[in-house]
């Protein structure tokens, strides 16, 4: 018998304990069909772990984090403690979390597929053939860089990066981008910083040892608007952290929600798979937050830790197949079934055992050779 795959489960705060229920349960539904055994240990982090131990990352989850195969979480973030300092905010445990994983290329993928087309709410005519991936810089940048200080009158935060971590995660982008359409558009603000003059200068040289792939830049502010007026022109966007963090929140209009989007941070020790949302507070605890980005961000662990491709795909597929039969969670606009957080995972538990059971399974072998 192989060892159980260990994965830790870190729920968080508001939605993020609804959507992560949702996404194990699928890891659970993919165990039983497949004949894999996984193991679920869940930890505490960010809001719920400063109430119980008073700070956003203990060292249990930390420890438990280091030793699993990969990490699941929800989202962190309370309004309870957004006046804390910084030390003692749930963010923090996140931020302390990926830097002590290592992980450095967070990974955001973005579809929208033709059969849900009319769920954006941009023009059909712009958002066809969507098909992005946005790779960003998760160790470095504005959120790590130093000095950074607050005082009453004066707060300081410093954008740096070294060569080798825009080296590090230009590599990422470019060895991806050869298994899609070959396209990377890194995107700086090379006009004014010289962290990005930098940026440019090492994605120029990392772009020479991938000849096939065709590599354009762009300034982030022109690049905030392409994104909604043309977004099928874009295949791999390579960018630093904070510009990645907006950009995404921003892709996320493409498909139609924030709840749809997924990410998987890999580089480190240990990959970390999350929803690009947040915590939800306005719509917390009422079970209507939409479960697919967590669900697809269980997708992206089967494909990027466990290399369990037909299974990615096929957990996929079920997710595209509920939405295009019109089921949705209230965000998605135009959702001809509406039904809520657990509902909606059901039904896509239920359409993944169908495709399993189906000759699905066998195309999608096919297919991924
Ligand atoms: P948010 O992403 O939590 O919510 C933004 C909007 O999107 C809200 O209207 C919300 O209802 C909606 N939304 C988000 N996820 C949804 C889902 N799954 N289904 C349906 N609707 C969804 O961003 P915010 O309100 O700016 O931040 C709330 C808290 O979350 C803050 O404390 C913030 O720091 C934190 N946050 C955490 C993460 C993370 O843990 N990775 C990411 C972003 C924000
Ligand atoms: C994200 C979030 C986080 C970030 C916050 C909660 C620290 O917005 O994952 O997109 O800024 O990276
Ligand atoms: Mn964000």
């Amino acid at each position: 018998m192989p060892e159980p795959i260990c994965i830790a489960v870190l729920p968080g705060d508001g939605v993020g304990p609804e959507v992560t229920a949702e996404a194990v349960a699928c890891l659970e539904v993919v165990a039983l069909e497949f004949f894999h055994e996984f193991e679920f240990h869940e930890h505490l982090i960010g809001g719920a772990a400063l109430d119980v131990v008073g700070v956003p990352l203990p060292e249990a989850t930390l420890k438990a984090c280091q030793e699993s195969r990969a990490v699941f979480l929800g989202a962190v973030g309370s309004p309870k403690h957004d006046h804390q300092p910084a030390h003692l905010r749930p963010e923090s445990g996140l931020l302390a979390l990926r830097a002590a994983l290592g992980v450095f290329a967070n990974l955001r993928p973005v579809r929208v597929d033709d059969a849900l087309i009319d769920a954006s709410p941009l023009k059909a005519s712009i958002v066809r053939g969507t098909d992005l991936l946005i790779v960003r810089e998760l160790a470095g940048g504005l959120y790590f860089g130093e000095p950074r200080s607050l005082t009453k009158t004066r707060g300081v935060n410093t954008m740096a990066y070294t060569d080798g971590e825009v080296e590090r995660v230009a590599r990422v982008a470019f060895k991806l981008a050869k298994g899609r359409r070959r396209k990377v558009t890194s995107v700086d603000k090379a006009n004014v910083l010289e962290s990005s003059r930098l940026w440019r200068s090492v994605v120029d040289r990392v772009a020479k040892d991938y000849p096939e792939v065709k590599l354009d830049h762009q300034y982030v502010d022109s690049c905030a608007m392409a994104l909604v007026t043309r977004p099928a022109t874009f295949d791999v966007l390579l960018t630093e952290n904070l510009f990645g963090d907006i950009l995404s929140d921003e892709a996320a209009v493409l498909p139609g929600s924030l709840g749809l989007l997924p990410s998987a941070s890999l580089g480190g020790t240990v990959d970390l798979y999350e929803p690009v949302h947040g915590s939800a507070p306005d719509i917390a605890g009422r079970g209507i937050a939409n479960p697919v980005g967590a669900i697809l961000s269980a997708a992206l662990l089967l494909r990027y830790t466990l290399g369990l491709e037909t299974e990615a795909r096929l957990l996929e597929e079920a997710v595209r197949g509920v939405l295009a039969e019109g089921c949705g969670t209230p965000d998605l606009q135009g959702a001809r079934i509406p039904v809520g957080t657990t509902e909606l995972g059901n039904r896509i538990r239920r359409r993944f055992t169908e495709l399993a059971w189906s000759g699905a399974s066998l195309e999608c072998v096919a297919s991924a050779k």
